[in-house]
């Protein structure tokens, strides 16, 4: 048994996600969680929400709520539409929380000690109409490296590359619009991550099977233009963790709070001792601390591309600068964008399909099956709803549901809600039987893989398999000649509906569960051996039909989504 520690961006706390962000980090950080308990190993699945930093004062100030309580309540409503879309964190924690203010805080302290902090004087951008600094999102303009015109103050959304508000072509603020900004003196906290250059380049040097998107990104930070450069830990804002060494003050720091992105991938270990402080475990150390057995653990992190310099390199210098035996990631699964109807979805602009309206029109099966089905794995990938209807039409209501459906209904009406006594299996059956081991095969390797879209293709095509027996071998015609033939091959598509069942639930886990509550079973061990699993529901066994386990989208549906989700969400 393998011990995985499995953990996802944490989303910004800055309003509701949607399916681009839910589809590069959260989904497919639940189907690796939710594969790998399947098969019998022990999970520690993590999430959070991000709230510290300019998204969090931005979006509170724009509600008109004081941010302590605006982070709450959004907490709350990240949590609950987590739930609706099944994703099965072992937490959900809150970057805020007093374990990542005394964590972040402990972690600056060691840095420090260790010469890798380095005290800045610089010029910072403030806005005299504002009355204030304007740090990271407080500020927008052109970026330097692609002219892409709403750059943010501390990243490009078009280019991914991290700046510096100074940067910026033409800035204004995004609180007043104002341009007539200066340049500030004041005092800064930079970790000296060109300290750490070798040791990091090293360290992904020795990932030779990680994804090529997240090593082409670490070593493109590591090696273009003047190489690794230290990064500012600080800013002037309110809302935030204050700075201080472990508990000490630090003088000249006293208005300032840690930049968001050092907090929040501490959060990652702060979230599993929170999750011991609300008694769902016991002992966090053994996941992170390798002087208390985490050295057993096998570490993936799952994220969007914009993500990964801060994955492959900030927080490790953090991690490795400390000196102390934490557990270091040992696997980045990255994601490219999802795009929506031809642009991009966006949070700020309100474009696209969010994920609380997602779940007002279908469950949440329909969108994880989509979405996983079309990850944006090797290059960036597109929401179209004709591409959701047709996948959703042919994939889970033609293959899977219909097969369901069929085979049930046929027994009910020809024998009756109760597994089939049947013949002897034939030469077709063998050979099903081969296909299946071998396709269960492909679809294991694909989800140790994290090989998303070739993992749902893999779960198709042994859905498929069910179909062409079925079609083949035809109980309908077979019943008029051989009872007996007729009721082994709907016996068997009885046990294939269970089997697909419990493989298909890190997919599909609302449908798989109501498959098997169909089959009057709870029987859902992985299925090791294919024999065995294929005849687990014995003759007698008693079933009930199911419910439409997927519907069709309809023409009329897909259009009047078309036009509801065309415009510009308020
Ligand atoms: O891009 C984002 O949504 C960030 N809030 C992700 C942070 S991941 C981590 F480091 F905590
Ligand atoms: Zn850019």
């Amino acid at each position: 048994m393998t011990r995985h520690l499995i953990t996802s961006a944490i989303p910004y706390i800055n309003g509701i996600k949607h399916l681009g962000n839910l589809v590069g980090s959260q989904l497919p950080a639940d189907l690796y969680a939710r594969y790998q308990r399947a098969r019998g190993n022990e999970v520690l699945f993590l999430c959070a929400t991000d709230e510290h930093g300019t998204p969090a004062e931005l979006a509170a100030a724009k509600a008109g709520q004081p941010v302590a309580e605006y982070c709450a309540e959004m907490h709350k409503i990240q949590s609950e539409i987590a739930d609706g879309f099944r994703l099965s964190f072992d937490h959900f924690g809150r970057s805020s929380s007093e374990q990542n203010k005394a964590l972040t805080q402990h972690f600056a302290g060691v840095l420090a000690a260790n010469d890798l902090i380095r005290e800045v004087s610089e010029t910072q951008m403030y806005s005299p109409s504002d009355g204030r600094y304007l740090p990271d999102r407080y500020i927008e303009g052109t970026c330097p490296n692609c002219g892409f015109e709403s750059a943010r103050g501390d990243q490009c959304d078009n280019c991914t590359k991290q700046l510096d508000p100074v940067d910026l072509i033409n800035p204004y603020s995004t609180i007043s619009g104002a341009t007539d900004l200066e340049m500030r003196e004041t005092k800064h906290l930079y970790l000296r991550q060109s300290q750490m250059k070798d040791q990091l380049d090293a360290w992904i040097d020795s990932k030779a099977d990680w994804p090529v998107l997240t090593t082409s990104i670490a070593k493109k930070w590591l090696h273009d233009g003047d190489g690794l450069q230290d990064r500012g830990i600080t800013r002037d804002l309110e809302w935030g963790v204050p700075v201080k060494k472990g508990d000490a003050d630090w003088p000249g720091m006293e208005d300032k709070v840690f930049y968001v992105w050092f907090d929040a991938p501490i959060e990652y270990i702060a979230c599993s001792q929170e999750w011991v402080d609300a008694g769902k475990g016991d002992n966090w150390q053994r996941w992170w601390r390798t002087d208390a057995g985490a050295d057993d653990v096998r570490y993936t992190q799952f994220m969007g591309k914009d993500n990964v310099p801060f994955h492959t390199l900030s927080f490790p210098s953090t991690i490795l600068g400390s000196g102390e035996p934490w557990k270091l990631v040992d696997y980045i699964k990255s994601f490219n964008y999802l795009n929506y109807e031809g642009g991009q979805f966006s949070t700020s602009r309100g474009r696209g399909v969010f994920m609380d309206q997602a779940l007002e029109i279908l469950p949440a099966d329909y969108w994880r099956w989509w979405l996983l089905s079309h990850a944006p794995e090797s290059s960036d990938s597109e929401f179209t709803w004709e591409n959701f209807q047709s996948s959703v039409n042919k994939d889970l209501a033609d293959v899977l549901g219909n097969f369901a459906s069929r085979v049930t209904k046929f027994c009910r009406s020809k024998f009756s809600e109760a597994v089939p006594e049947g013949g002897e299996m034939g030469a077709r059956e063998a050979k099903l039987f081969a296909d299946i081991e071998a396709g269960l095969q492909d679809y294991e390797a694909q989800m140790e893989a994290m090989e998303v879209r070739k993992s749902a293709a893999a779960l198709r095509a042994l859905w498929v398999m069910g179909n062409e027996y079925l079609q083949e071998v035809a109980p309908w015609s077979t019943i008029k000649e051989d009872p007996a033939q007729a009721a082994l091959q709907i016996r068997l598509g009885l046990n294939l509906i269970r089997f697909y069942a419990v493989i298909s639930s890190p997919f599909i886990p609302d449908a798989s569960a109501s498959l098997l509550t169909s089959m009057q079973t709870q029987e859902q061990a992985w299925p090791d051996d294919v024999a065995m699993a294929l005849t687990a529901l014995p003759a007698g066994h008693a079933f009930t039909v199911p419910e439409v386990t997927f519907r069709k989208i309809t023409d009329a549906e897909r259009e009047d989504w078309q036009t509801r989700f065309a415009g510009i969400r308020t």
